[in-house]
């Protein structure tokens, strides 16, 4: 059955990476039907102060998958922008698991010194409708030498337990529960009870916990160790980030916000539209290819999905990538070596 994918560019590299995604996933012939909201971004909040009409949201909840470049301009000084487009299609759609996978491609990509024993292959698995993210707070006496400022950071059960429940569901070796319960209290109480129940429930799983400081040492001293790493909104961003610069760089980062119990997903890049090198047409498209290789996956065309991952790798050792992976080609030519990848296989 057709699928119908909505597709929201967004600003900066976001249309530029979003192209030769797109593009690469066409070729692969499958029977998906893509509708474009490129009229989503910078420009139009700036004309009309609107991020996301009721319109557009409409769009995407009548479609099957979202695939989202980036968003951010810096003329845009308010955070209600972003919070209006990315914020809400996670929160209004329910996207709860914030799925990022963190691979190391090619050896010849680590920061590490010893590429080899510590190659990454973890996925985090990231809280993503709660948290500091929740919007719960306020200031007093504001623009005076007293203003305070309070952002809640929300734990719900239930939003710690269906979380908890698919880093379980999708782990191979083990599950690395990561928080500061330590010193944030409450919320900290039910990470760690959710996370035991779990751990009893899923024997055959290896269940590790870590506070979040140590995770991030953890992660660069020896990354190998960790599957899947489950952990809240703020602290997933984070370590993700980190991640994947271990597994190559952030432009080589995929993403899915999903919601595993409707299926719905919205796949991006983990990068932002870094305005610094927007429309030299040199942004890396991995991000945006490997996370378009997601949606396939939970689509069910995994055997596509791996071509595509294979393609990302087959590039890599022919070195035919952009400069932040030190090389010279620009966005559309490395899209061309994925796609002549892809036909040769
Ligand atoms: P960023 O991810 O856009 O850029 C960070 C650094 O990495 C920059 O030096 C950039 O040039 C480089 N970089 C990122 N992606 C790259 C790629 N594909 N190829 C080559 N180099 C790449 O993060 P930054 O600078 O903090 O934010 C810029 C804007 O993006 C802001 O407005 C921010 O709010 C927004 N943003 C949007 C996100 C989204 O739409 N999901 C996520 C993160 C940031
Ligand atoms: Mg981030």
């Amino acid at each position: 059955m057709t699928k119908t994918v909505t597709v929201i560019p967004g600003d900066g590299i976001g249309p530029e990476v979003t192209r030769e995604a797109l593009e690469t996933v066409d070729a692969l012939g499958l029977d998906l039907r893509f509708d474009l909201l490129d009229h989503v971004n910078a420009d139009t909040y700036l004309r009309t102060g609107v991020s996301l009409s009721d319109e557009d949201f409409g769009r995407v909840k009548a479609s099957d998958a979202v695939l989202f470049g980036a968003i951010g301009d810096p003329r845009v000084k308010t955070s209600d922008y972003g919070r209006g487009v990315l914020l809400r299609l996670r929160f209004e759609l329910d996207l709860f698991v914030n799925h990022r996978p963190a691979t190391l491609l090619h050896e010849d990509l680590s920061p590490l010194r010893d590429a080899r024993a510590g190659a990454i292959d973890c996925v985090i698995v990231r809280e993503n409708t709660e948290g500091l993210y929740a919007d719960i707070g306020g200031v007093l006496r504001e623009n005076t030498e007293h203003e305070t400022a309070v952002d809640a950071d929300v734990s719900t059960y239930m939003g710690v337990s269906r979380v908890m429940e698919y880093a379980y569901s999708i782990a191979r070796r083990g599950v690395c529960m990561v928080d500061k319960s330590n010193a944030v209290r409450h919320g900290g109480k039910i990470w760690q009870r959710v996370f035991k129940k779990a751990a009893s429930r899923n024997p055959i799983i290896r269940s590790t916990h870590l506070y979040v400081d140590t995770a991030a040492m953890k992660l660069i001293s020896d990354p190998s160790q960790f599957d899947v790493i489950v952990t809240n909104n703020s602290y997933g961003d984070i370590l993700s980030d980190l991640a994947a610069v271990l597994a190559g760089g952030l432009g080589n980062a995929g993403s899915a916000n999903i919601n595993p119990v409707t299926g719905f997903g919205l796949y991006e890049p983990v990068h932002g539209s870094a305005p610094d090198i927007a429309g030299r047409g040199i942004g890396n498209p991995f991000g945006a290819i490997l996370s378009y290789a997601l949606m396939l996956e939970n689509f069910g065309w995994t055997a596509e999905a791996s071509a595509l991952r294979r393609a990302v790798g087959t590039a890599i050792s022919e070195r035919r990538v952009t400069a932040d992976l030190g090389g010279s080609l620009g966005t559309k030519e490395v899209g061309e070596a994925v796609r002549s990848a892809l036909s040769a296989r």
